[in-house]
């Protein structure tokens, strides 16, 4: 199972990094928004750059089909290791498979975006997207059960041998984490603050500082020792 980070903030992504523990990024327009990212072409290309060869997930900003195209091949351009992200369908309705099947046929690697049920899961990778994300916060805001949908967009993939992974992401608790790494999941991207709270246990910390004291306990004695 791999680990995305699921932010626009540089040094998040790179605190990550350095641990060992990202193996890509996924970003949209809310994300970088959000880590003060308005110029997407600059922070596209900075991320890119700091885990290069690993993936950056970037997102169409438009719910008309030829101008993702366009902005899919311009965001390509901009390093070989961004995936563009196509959603299911427009705001408005309108499938987007056809520019996932046009763009992973011109060698352009697709995360299709905002799927909320194994029936998009389905048509995503029928359209042959490298990525499918799963919206597993969103999913249970309706009301869905999240772990079924992943379990059965994973089994569906590989009893068919399709090739794309499935990415958990819209991730609200350690506790969808642990679910979706569970329910199979190929990847999970995680907001860097769930990824902290994995790490930590205050168990963890007292036992620690327990050793710590002991081991101080212990010089301590032997350079009284030492001073008799
Ligand atoms: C993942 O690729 C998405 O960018 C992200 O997880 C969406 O999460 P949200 O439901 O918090 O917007």
């Amino acid at each position: 199972m791999e680990i995305f980070i699921d932010s626009a903030s540089i040094p998040e992504i790179e605190k990550w990094l350095n641990m060992g523990l990202a193996d890509g990024v996924t970003t949209n327009p809310s994300i970088m928004l959000g880590d003060g990212i308005y110029d997407i072409e600059e922070g596209a290309r900075d991320i890119a750059c700091l885990i290069y060869p690993r993936p950056l997930s970037v997102e169409v900003t438009t719910n008309d089909l030829n101008e993702m195209l366009d902005q899919a091949r311009e965001f390509a351009s901009w390093a070989s290791n961004i995936v563009i992200k196509v959603p299911q369908e427009t705001q408005d309705g309108v499938p987007c498979y056809g520019v996932v099947r046009r763009l992973e046929e011109g060698g352009i690697r697709v995360n299709s975006t905002v799927a909320m049920s194994l029936g998009q899961v389905i048509l995503a990778a029928k359209a042959g997207a490298t990525y499918i994300s799963i919206f597993a916060g969103r999913v249970g805001d309706e009301g869905g059960n999240t772990r079924e949908v992943i379990k059965n967009a994973v089994w569906w993939l590989e009893r068919w041998r399709y090739n794309s992974k499935i990415i958990v992401g819209s991730i609200r608790s350690v506790a969808d984490v642990l679910d979706a790494a569970l329910a199979g999941a190929h990847i999970i991207t995680i907001p860097p603050q769930f990824i902290a709270k994995m790490a930590d246990h205050r168990y963890s910390r007292a036992t620690v500082g327990q050793f710590i004291g002991d081991a101080r306990k212990a010089l301590e004695m032997m350079e009284g020792a030492r001073r008799s």
